[in-house]
């Protein structure tokens, strides 16, 4: 028998992060590959969970979601960012962002219909684009700032764009988006009459005192754009996989068409949980990326002691190093040494590139982990520079 994988999802290996865990849990490796943070979210939450759990409302939830997050989501977004929207009909809640990106491109996207995203990217955009049948075209951000290449993101739209799919705060990267290069991208779409949608995971990760500019909130924009989110990054909890899609009404019946038949419902008890979430306190809010912040500075310090290049991120927990001073020639084949070599697990950036040159020496690490294991991280990192 010929191999049982669809041609499209042939070259979507395992996931990166599958195999640097499992890489980090067989060596005892500290692990600052994948993004999950080793502290809970607000009390609050927790709670509201388990009184969930116990009040019985473990049975499918009703499929666009239950109707206090949906409310919850409606007036976050009128809270933080003057958005308006019916939350009975321009907002439904999916299993992760992870889910909501999936739906979204497969309700939106013929096949052979193209989808412009930026690389590196996170890893899902690229299978998902394969699933539906459609084309990515890719515009590079380039190490160390990461800034948009006007001529290269121009020459990836073309008649046949229906998409775009962005992401400020930006996964691997720490990047955040300029108002600039937010308005150069949202005046393609406009052109080209295309859909965007945002991946905005990291919406309350911005350090600096940067502000986050939905998409959503440009001029002309409301009406072409897709919001997504995810209670996992703000609320530090990742496992839940409670995640949204908001936007104008029919894109969103549209997305619901196809989510429905993905996974119908899912994290019934988390839902009530995470509307309590939205409606805590701006402090809750602060606290989180004020702390982030403080773990970032203390990971980039540790880094360049190590004589290691960084970018330093506006935003996420993630931070981008050029891993060349520690001998890394090829990413994906240092990182696969890097736990026996130093005792650390990063992620190699060229997996999320289409042309890995663009990428070949740098490491992502996460910093959304306890202060003594960033620390002891650097300090293992830094050792394996010395003994070179
Ligand atoms: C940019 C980006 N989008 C989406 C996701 C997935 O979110 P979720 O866990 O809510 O599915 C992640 C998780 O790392 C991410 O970094």
């Amino acid at each position: 028998m010929t191999t049982p994988l669809v041609a499209r999802m042939r070259e979507f290996g395992t996931t990166i992060f599958a195999e640097m865990s499992a890489l980090a849990a067989g060596t005892g490796a500290i692990n600052l590959g994948q993004g999950f943070p080793d502290t809970d979210g607000p009390p609050e939450m927790l709670e509201a969970a388990r009184e969930a759990i116990a009040t019985g409302r473990n049975q499918y939830p009703p499929g666009p979601g239950v109707p206090e997050l949906l409310d919850a989501i409606a007036a976050h977004q009128a809270r933080f960012y003057g958005i308006q929207l019916d939350p009975r009909a321009q907002v439904l809640v999916t299993v992760g962002a992870t889910e909501a990106i999936a739906a979204t491109v497969l309700a939106l996207c013929e096949p052979g219909d193209e989808v412009v995203t930026f690389e590196p990217y996170y890893d899902s955009y690229a299978a998902t684009i394969a699933l539906a049948g459609a084309v990515r075209r890719t515009s590079v951000l380039r190490f160390p700032d990461f800034a948009v290449d006007e001529a290269s993101l121009r020459a990836a739209f073309s008649g046949r764009t229906r998409m775009v799919l962005l992401n400020s705060p930006h996964n691997p990267t720490g990047k955040v988006f300029t108002r600039a290069e937010l308005e150069l991208v949202c005046e393609l779409a406009r052109e080209h009459d295309a859909w965007v949608v945002t991946d905005e995971v990291y919406e309350h990760l911005l350090f600096d005192g940067l502000q986050h500019v939905p998409v959503a909130t440009l001029p002309g924009m409301a009406e072409r754009t897709l919001t997504i989110s995810s209670a996992g990054k703000t609320f530090s909890a990742t496992g839940w996989k409670v995640g949204w899609v908001s936007g104008p009404a029919e894109a969103v019946a549209a997305v619901r068409t196809v989510k429905q038949f993905l996974t119908y419902v899912g994290s019934g008890p988390f839902q009530p949980a995470v509307a309590l979430a939205l409606g805590l306190g701006d402090e809750v809010y602060a606290g989180l990326s004020g702390s982030l912040q403080a773990k970032r500075d203390l990971l980039v310090s540790g880094l360049r002691a190590a004589g290691l290049e960084v970018a330093v991120p506006s935003g996420t927990y993630f931070v981008v190093a050029d891993a060349a001073p520690l001998g890394a020639v090829d990413a994906l084949e240092f990182c696969r040494r890097l736990p026996s070599v130093a005792g650390v697990v990063g992620v190699p950036v060229s997996v999320f590139h289409d042309d890995p040159e663009a990428a070949r020496t740098l490491v992502r690490f996460a910093f959304c982990k306890a202060d003594g294991v960033l620390t002891e991280a650097v300090s293992r990192l830094a050792r394996a520079g010395r003994e070179r």
